[in-house]
């Protein structure tokens, strides 16, 4: 069992928070979070969660969200906290997964302005060179965008845009949006049953399973 920070912005995508959230949680993790000030806003807009003044989860909530097993493995910081242990190398943070990037909190992390726990955590896992996922959304990109996600790609970051394939005949959102959060947990290295696997098949049956199987 490790823990995870999870960061939590303002750009669009929260079910693909909630459902890693949920998956790490379901692997018997524990779980770090923070959401931005714009997080905030879309996480209430989206899926109609909502934290306090600060970004922080009241306990009740957290588990109205994630479910049962949020209940003591799940601690909320503001993002102002930047005293939370995410923001420290020594911390033991096993990996640092922002979902969804923002491009706003991309190009702080590809600056290296730290000026939030979010960003700092990043930038934590960067000079630490721990796992740092991000699953950046936004569509058309800029250049500068381009060159944001370029440069934390060299610098070590995994980008792992929420950009779900069609090719394992999703029949739901979930369907869709488990495509993307199988793929962070096998970048993190992690068994999982989200998502399905390919197993080489083209034609007929979608050719597809689902480890462990339905
Ligand atoms: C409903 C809504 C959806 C948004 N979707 C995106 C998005 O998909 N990608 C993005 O980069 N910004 C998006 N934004 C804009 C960001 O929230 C905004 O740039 C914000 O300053 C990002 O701050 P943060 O990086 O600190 O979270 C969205 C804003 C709102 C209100």
């Amino acid at each position: 069992m490790s823990r995870y920070f999870l960061g939590i912005t303002g750009a669009s995508g929260h079910r693909y928070a909630e459902r890693l959230a949920r998956a790490l949680l379901a692997g018997g993790h524990e779980l770090d979070l923070a959401v931005t000030d714009a997080g905030a806003k879309v996480l209430r807009h989206e899926l109609g969660v909502a934290v306090d003044a600060r970004g922080r989860f009241e306990a009740q909530e957290l588990e109205r969200w994630l479910g049962p097993a949020a209940a003591g493995r799940v601690r909320s910081f503001a993002s102002d906290q930047v005293e939370a242990p995410a923001a420290s190398g020594t911390s033991g943070t096993r990996a640092v997964l922002v979902c969804p990037c923002s491009m706003g909190t991309l190009a702080r992390v590809a600056a290296g302005f730290s000026s939030n726990l979010v960003e700092r955590a990043a930038d934590v896992a960067l000079k630490e060179r721990r796992p740092l996922v991000l699953v950046p959304r936004e569509t058309p990109l800029s250049e500068l965008h381009l060159e944001n996600l370029l440069r934390l790609a060299r610098l070590g970051a995994i980008v792992l845009p929420a950009m779900p394939g069609f090719y394992h005949a999703p029949r739901t959102i979930d369907d869709l949006v488990d495509h993307v959060v199988g793929k962070v947990l096998d970048a993190l290295g992690l068994e999982h049953r989200e998502g399905a696997r390919w197993t080489g098949e083209l034609s007929g049956d979608p050719g597809c399973e689902p480890p462990g199987g339905r």
